[in-house]
């Protein structure tokens, strides 16, 4: 047995793991000797442990409120990549300023940034605004009820069409996030990396399969368990876990160890000298191109590499302006997905409103223009000056 299962672990551990190999049972190696385990057993038994430890309490989030398709799908959106307190007060601003699907497909470019801003991965702001618009051609402004034409939807994926659908819909497509990807991951000790789409799509087919009537409360469930007692980047709470019982991460001592993630790609970093330009309390602002990084979004003039004082007056010359007073220079640093910036800050007095840029006062560029995080560290100094 102990020959086999030595054989089995490598061929299992390079592969990615029991989903991959579609063994329904198989050998799990424990101190006290071999024991058989049925993965689709410990799964069917999750509705019956989760559904009691939810409904017992959970945390009192504005999203869950209700079950409107267009207040779900909105949350899940901003939720990702983005933390639940982050997200309270936008989510609830959002909708005061949109209350529906078809104020979201009329409201104006700016409109959306600024209230998307500082929330970052602003494609997600412009694909609702996107979706909304089919939304109305397609379907009157109804949400869509089925988990193809939820999906069809410009920026919903997998996961986002699955939450929306089990949530407001009760319908059985499962919501495989990061969160719910290490339950999984620690529940049936799986080494498999959870950020390869194929773990993903393998976990969803597995749970899809044993998923109750209270779908929409399974998927809350499982995404409250990683998000609290099983959590990101800190040992489980196996003591507080009703899963405990049929938790093989916990049972093996595996827990602390997993989910096991893929090699990061190293980020590409670049330097960029940033201009904030005055002239008499007025700030020079520019429109970044409608396509690529932060596309549409406002920022200060700024351009590769870093420059010193006199290269930083120099281009401010080329830029067609009259540098007076370097007031100060700062660095400050940004990190996207794939790309650092290490970014100069260079704060210059102007002699006139000059070059072709958009002139902005400070209280203009606090209730109009959305400026993203990288260029609004900058601002927020300005402030604090
Ligand atoms: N993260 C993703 N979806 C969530 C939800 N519905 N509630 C809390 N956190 C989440």
């Amino acid at each position: 047995m102990q020959a086999f299962f030595d054989k089995f672990t490598k061929k299992y551990s390079n592969t990615g793991g029991w989903l991959d190999r579609g063994f329904r049972y198989i050998v799990n190696y424990t101190q006290k000797g071999d024991i058989l385990v049925d993965y689709d057993k410990i799964l069917e038994r999750l509705p019956g442990l989760l559904l009691p430890w939810y409904g017992q309490g959970h945390r009192q989030l504005p999203w869950r409120a209700d079950r409107e398709p267009y207040h779900i799908w909105l949350s899940e959106v901003m939720l990702q990549q983005t933390r639940v307190e982050a997200v309270r007060d936008y989510y609830t601003r959002f909708l005061a300023a949109l209350p529906d699907i078809p104020a979201l497909a009329g409201c104006d470019d700016d409109t959306l940034h600024k209230l998307w801003e500082g929330l970052g991965y602003y494609s997600r702001a412009r694909n609702l605004k996107k979706a909304a618009q089919v939304i109305v051609e397609r379907w009157g402004g109804e949400f869509p009820e089925t988990y193809e034409d939820v999906l069809s939807l410009p920026g919903i994926g997998a996961y986002t069409a699955g939450a929306i659908c089990s949530i407001a819909y009760d319908l059985p497509t499962p919501a495989v996030d990061g969160n719910v990807l290490r339950v999984t991951s620690r529940l049936l000790d799986d080494p498999a990396p959870i950020d390869l789409p194929e773990t993903k799509k393998r976990v969803g087919e597995a749970l899809g399969k044993v998923y109750p009537k209270q779908a929409g409360d399974f998927s809350q469930a499982l995404i409250e368990l990683g998000a609290t007692v099983c959590g990101p980047n800190r040992a489980p709470d196996c003591g507080r876990c009703p899963c405990r019982e049929i938790c093989l991460g916990y049972q093996n001592g595996t827990a602390r160890q997993l989910p096991v993630k893929a090699p990061k790609r190293q980020r590409r970093e670049e330097d960029r000298t940033v201009l904030i330009l005055s002239c008499g309390g007025r700030y020079a602002l520019e429109k970044r191109p409608q396509r690529g990084l932060l596309a549409g979004l406002w920022q200060f003039p700024n351009t590769q590499g870093h420059l010193d004082t006199a290269q930083a007056l120099a281009y401010a010359q080329a830029l067609g302006l009259r540098p007076r007073e370097v007031r100060r220079e700062i660095f400050r640093k940004h990190i996207f997905t794939h790309i650092q910036w290490n970014m100069k800050g260079v704060y210059l007095e102007v002699g006139e409103t000059a070059g072709s840029f958009c002139w902005f006062t400070a209280e203009q560029i606090r209730r109009q223009a959305a400026l993203p995080t990288a260029f609004r560290q900058f601002w927020e100094e300005e402030r604090d000056v």
